[in-house]
């Protein structure tokens, strides 16, 4: 067997066996394959698909690439969750707290940015001193002592998913069905928990554009689930623009911390109690659905949620002077209003042409070994269903670049669309799987 056979007969649209699957897999991760071959055969699958079979042993090859946690030692159901991506996507760092405020054990790996999406674990990290590179052990121990931790996949965690997802963001091979599958899926199995919760997002800033589409996808990694003696629910939730206000990783933060001081925008609010819900569910926990959804509001209230992030952040090695007073995180150098040159409602915000701008302004990387800047970003002032008069502000852009600067100004306005008649504001939950 060679990789160049491999190669050719799924740019041939052949079906790959589990022997082939399994030596590409080990063979990348020893390093005997090199970046260039892997690209090829994961364009040729972006193009060509994989069946049900495929993808279900690359999602237990690449699981397998690496350790697998026992995470019996809680003594309680572990419960993760995952998002397939989006835009000003922060739900993880405002949920997982709050789950952890319950009483639920948090044990959770983050990854970071992909393509126009942006990454938990590049916006934990332009918290000063918040380290997500952390020993298996000393997860462990951060859980044990204040009930959770949320750091990046370790090196030994489906290492193969580790190099195909950094690979796949360079060689723009990210919107893939069994792609995006298999390395959600791998790291959840190699990661430990019992029963998994996926936020399966839709619209134009998620990877399936379509509910037929997030539709499709719950059910391959609910059946990979299956297999794996993994009880999966997918939330489908609607990421036809931007999560919240803040798109950016250090402008994320900011939004988190009001978030778990109560000040929460509608749309975060409704998601937050429909995910978490069906986590203390599946954790065994609570009566109902809806006593769930009172208690993760209650425990924002009763400022429970904020203590546990501030001991998350703490245990993490971050300095919690910066979520105490947020105006200590470094700014931007300019931040620039967007004005509206029209008069009405707005209809649209394209998530995706907001997550690319972000991008640009340098919050997302272009190449998989580029840094990025934390300060930059977005904060959106007017969102789909408001009133916009001629003159008001849209947005800001946060640049450290004049010229970025700007042209993210003439970008964004492509974002907005805005009609004459009063607009009708969609579900943001949009089905449960
Ligand atoms: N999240 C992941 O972990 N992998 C993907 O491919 C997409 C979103």
């Amino acid at each position: 067997m060679n990789i160049q056979e491999i190669i050719a007969k799924k740019r041939d649209k052949g079906e790959l066996t589990r022997e082939e699957i399994h030596y590409f897999i080990t063979e990348y991760v020893a390093e005997n394959i090199t970046d260039y071959q892997a690209a090829a055969l994961v364009m040729a699958i972006y193009l060509n698909g994989m069946t049900k079979e495929e993808t279900t042993n690359l999602t237990l090859e690449m699981a397998n690439s690496g350790e697998i946690l026992d995470l019996s030692v809680f003594g309680k159901t572990v419960v993760d969750k995952h998002s397939t991506g989006g835009v000003g996507d922060k739900i993880t760092i405002v949920l997982m707290p709050i789950i952890a405020s319950l009483g639920i054990p948090v044990a959770k790996m983050s990854g970071r940015g992909l393509g126009f999406t942006g990454g938990t674990i590049d916006k934990l990290e332009s918290i000063p001193g918040y380290n997500t590179v952390v020993e298996i052990n000393k997860f462990i121990e951060n859980v044990q002592k204040v009930g959770i931790s949320v750091i990046g996949q370790t090196a030994n965690l489906a290492p193969a998913d580790k190099k195909l997802y950094a690979l796949r963001d360079s060689i723009s091979c990210v919107g893939s069905m069994p792609l995006i599958a298999s390395s959600i899926m791998s790291k959840k199995i190699a990661a430990g928990a019992e029963k998994i919760v996926l936020d399966v997002t839709v619209g134009s800033g998620a990877f399936m554009k379509t509910k037929e589409d997030a539709i499709k996808i719950s059910k391959m990694m609910k059946d990979i689930g299956t297999l794996a003696n993994r009880e999966t629910v997918c939330v489908l939730t609607n990421m036809d623009e931007p999560v919240g206000r803040a798109v950016g990783n250090t402008l994320e933060i900011l939004e988190t911390i009001q978030c778990l001081k109560g000040n929460m925008p509608e749309d975060i609010k409704e998601i937050i109690s429909g995910i978490g819900a069906q986590i203390i569910k599946l954790a065994g926990e609570g009566n109902s659905l809806e006593e769930n959804k009172r208690r993760i509001l209650e425990n924002i209230k009763n400022g429970r949620a904020y203590t546990k992030f501030l001991e998350l952040v703490q245990i993490q090695g971050g300095d919690i002077s910066y979520i105490e007073n947020p105006e200590k995180f470094p700014k931007a150098k300019h931040i620039i209003p967007v004005y509206s040159e029209e008069e009405g409602y707005v209809e649209e915000l394209n998530a995706e042409k907001v997550g690319v701008t972000s991008v640009h302004l340098g919050a997302g990387r272009v190449k998989k070994e580029d840094g990025i800047d934390h300060a930059v970003g977005i904060w959106l002032k007017k969102k789909i269903g408001d009133k916009v008069n001629k003159g008001d502000i849209l947005a800001y852009i946060h640049a450290n670049d004049e010229e970025k600067g700007k042209t993210a100004v003439e970008d964004l306005k492509q974002s907005y669309k805005i009609v004459k008649k009063p607009i009708e504001i969609e579900k943001y939950i949009l089905d449960i799987i």
